[in-house]
């Protein structure tokens, strides 16, 4: 058990790729928040868990939501040790077409919303003064500009830099703030995804995400278990001297 008595909160965690992370740390004797805008999910998913996982109201765009999840985490379970950063929105447009208010609601889940929770994770810690691990999650879409795909990119190479800048700043308290950046995983995201791209460049449903697959060079998609070994691993005492970085866990999609 890597991570025996570690209090951890994962947003996005109802579904995906969050609750594959939850069910591996709970699995390595976490206690784990599932921190979800949808309540009702996230009950479901913590109960299915069971034992160490609970479910916790999160709107990562809302800032006190965000401080009222860090304190019921806190009051649940007498402190935060690891956060990670998973819940984010898709969407698809050639840049002709983005609209001002698709690119206000990414940028506000996933770059507003993974900075300030990091932040009230990072005061609780520093409070606590016992240290922490916070991951983020990133993507392969942030490693390079993709068509027609520019507003998520943009967001998640916002989060390849945060994950930098706070990862540097944030080591002196022994808080380490590292990334993952997966390629393509079949989730619920992937679907509405391969909708978009089917709308967009005129395919039948299921093609891109089919074209995708065969594209890896592992030869598939990734499953959100093929996450879960970074996700444990950047958590545990062996990554104490990892800071900053952010691992491309991808099967072969990228290399830097
Ligand atoms: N699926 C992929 O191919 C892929 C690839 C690279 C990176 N990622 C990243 O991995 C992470 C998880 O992806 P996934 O495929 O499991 O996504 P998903 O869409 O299946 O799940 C996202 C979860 O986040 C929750 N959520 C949405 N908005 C929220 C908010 N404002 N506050 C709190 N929770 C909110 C949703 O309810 C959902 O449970 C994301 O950061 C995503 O960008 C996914």
């Amino acid at each position: 058990m890597r991570l025996a008595g570690k209090s951890a909160l994962i947003t996005g965690a109802a579904r995906g790729i969050g609750r594959a992370f939850a069910e591996a740390y709970a699995g390595e004797g976490a206690t784990v928040a599932i921190a979800d805008i949808n309540l009702e999910a996230a009950e479901k998913t913590a109960a299915e868990i069971g034992g160490r996982a609970y479910a916790v109201m999160l709107d990562v765009s809302d800032q006190a939501s965000i401080d009222a999840a860090v304190k019921a985490v806190e009051t649940k379970t007498g402190g935060l040790d690891i956060l990670i950063n998973n819940a984010a929105l898709f969407d698809l447009a050639p840049i002709v077409d983005i609209t001002r208010a698709s690119y206000e609601k990414l940028f506000s889940v996933n770059v507003a919303g993974t900075l300030f929770m990091l932040q009230a994770a990072a005061r609780s810690m520093i409070a606590r003064g016992k240290g922490g691990r916070i991951i983020n999650m990133a993507s392969q879409a942030g490693r390079r500009g993709e068509p027609p795909v520019g507003v998520y990119c943009a967001t998640k190479a916002a989060v390849i830099s945060l994950t930098q800048s706070a990862g540097l700043d944030l080591i002196k308290h022994r808080i380490n703030v590292n990334g993952i950046a997966p390629g393509v995983v079949d989730s619920d995201m992937w679907d509405q995804v391969d909708a978009l791209f089917a709308k967009y460049e005129n395919r039948p449903r299921g093609e891109k995400k089919r074209l995708v697959g065969e594209g890896v060079p592992y030869g598939r998609m990734g499953k959100p278990q093929d996450l879960t070994g970074m996700a444990i691993f950047l958590a545990s005492s062996e990554a104490e001297y990892i800071v900053a970085q952010t691992y491309n866990v991808d099967g072969g999609q990228w290399m830097s």
